[in-house]
């Protein structure tokens, strides 16, 4: 090792160390608030509540945009995070559905760890063996012909609306709009925002970027009625994530497929959260029988680090040199991530596992469906579940899973999603069942009021 080298590497070890303990670095900006200093420095006392600390330097510096669960993650190892007290949580939201291969994974820590070595970064003027050998690897084991790399699902999705809009400009007339569906979720960018069909998520950035619509999921006649000579495309998710883990019915995606079709225009899956492996088969459209014409991933693609993917038939193979780009979209180091993922993915049979221990996973839910009469519905495929209550109670029944080391989300004040690393086995769900139950006898929600009227 040159001695550069060695002072690089010691520079960045206490480098990352100031940034992982906080305090270290914050005591050297002396211009920031002596209060924080004054909250960080009882970190360093034995038997202080550390974690109030970390909340009120959250609350201080932090832009305040989720109200976060009162738990600070130091380390994570397969479906399990501990916390600074050494408390062990198992954990089925995974990053929200992202942990494919469970908390820092071998296949993801190697992959970084010998792409690191060689090369992280170079510029896409420039070709670079791990995005095209990944690229490759996605459009061999899909529908699709063709692929772009992005950093975030989001990303992928204004990828794929750009797509769809000059498909509209060169195949269509110049027609822009893309309709999309309530309860969805596309992302966070102000496009995606105007995509997402939730008021509440929209309501404070008006005015959005035109040429979006929003209809009701699972309604083919809304569709329908939605489309006019300005449509370019149909986006869906195959089922709803963030929306509550909404399945459609069996012949919903099939009857958008040929409306697609009778119209000539573009079916885009968002399978951001759906896609590799989640719902039991490599891509959420295998369970429905239906092909899209553009495909957007991400979460999963990665197990952790930041990665996404738009890809295209070749008819939507429309883009020319300037259309679309990406500073980090496909850089080495993500890209290898993503190629040792989704062959780790492929060579396991990861779906299959998928499939066999969703369903287990059902059956249980089920079982606590029929012993605890506030739950009315267990839905969901594969890894991607779901339980719903007759009242606002999962917010309750979430919180008092995590006194109890699980780790659950309340997707809707009445449901509960499941969304563990696709790598777990029967005795982990056995585990959260059996905390979830204890959880659930605790819980006392007063049932919502009987309707007395229309
Ligand atoms: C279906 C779907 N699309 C898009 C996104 C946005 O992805 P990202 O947060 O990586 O931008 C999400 C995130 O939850 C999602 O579930």
């Amino acid at each position: 090792m040159t001695w550069e080298r060695e002072q690089t590497q010691t520079a960045a070890v206490s480098e990352t160390a100031a940034v992982f303990v906080g305090r270290v670095r914050l005591r050297s900006q002396d211009q920031r608030s002596l209060d924080a200093k004054a909250s960080i420095a009882g970190h360093e006392n034995e038997g202080e509540n550390t974690m109030t600390n970390w909340m009120e330097l959250e609350q201080k510096y932090y832009f305040h945009i989720i109200n976060r669960m009162p738990l600070v993650i130091v380390r994570g190892q397969d479906s399990r995070v501990w916390d600074e007290d050494g408390k062990q949580y198992l954990d089925f939201v995974a990053g929200w559905a992202v942990l494919t291969l469970g908390h820092c994974s071998p296949i993801v820590v190697e992959a970084l760890k010998e792409q690191a070595e060689k090369l992280i970064l170079c510029s896409n003027q420039f070709y670079n063996i791990p995005q095209l050998e990944l690229v490759q690897m996605l459009v061999e084991n899909s529908c699709l012909d063709k692929a772009f790399l992005s950093n975030s699902g989001a990303e992928a999705n204004e990828g794929a609306i750009k797509l769809a809009r000059k498909y509209g400009k060169v195949h269509l007339n110049g027609a822009y709009e893309v309709i999309t569906t309530l309860k969805s979720f596309h992302g966070r960018t102000l496009a995606m925002v105007a995509a997402t069909g939730k008021p509440a998520y929209q309501e404070s950035f008006k005015p959005l970027p035109a040429g979006f619509i929003n209809v009701e999921y699972n309604n083919i006649e809304a569709l329908k009625t939605a489309t006019t000579d300005r449509t370019c495309a149909i986006m869906l998710e195959p089922v709803q994530g963030e929306g509550g883990v909404n399945v459609p019915d069996l012949d919903y995606l099939k009857q958008v497929r040929a409306w697609c079709d009778e119209r000539g225009i573009l079916l885009i899956f968002d399978e951001v959260q759906t896609g590799v492996g989640r719902l039991g088969t490599l891509w959420g459209y295998q369970q429905f029988g239906v092909e899209p014409d553009i495909m957007t991933v991400a979460k999963g693609l990665g197990s952790g680090v930041p990665i996404g993917a738009f890809l295209g038939k070749e008819k939507t193979a429309v883009f020319t040199p300037g259309d679309h780009g990406s500073t980090y979209g496909g850089n080495a180091l993500m890209s290898a991530v993503g190629k040792a993922v989704l062959s780790h993915v492929l060579e396991k049979d990861i779906p299959g596992h998928v499939a066999k221990i969703g369903a287990y996973m059902t059956s249980k839910l089920e079982e606590l469906n029929a012993k605890d009469p506030r739950i009315i519905e267990v839905r969901g495929r594969g890894l991607l579940q779901a339980i719903e209550f007759d009242r606002e109670m999962s917010d309750a029944v979430v919180r008092n899973c995590l006194s109890k080391g699980l780790l659950l989300n309340a997707v809707k004040p009445t449901a509960i999603r499941f969304m563990p690393p696709l790598t777990i086995g029967e005795a982990e769900v056995d585990e959260a069942i059996a905390i979830l139950s204890r959880a659930l006898d605790e819980t006392t929600v007063e049932a919502p009021e009987a309707q007395t009227g229309p």
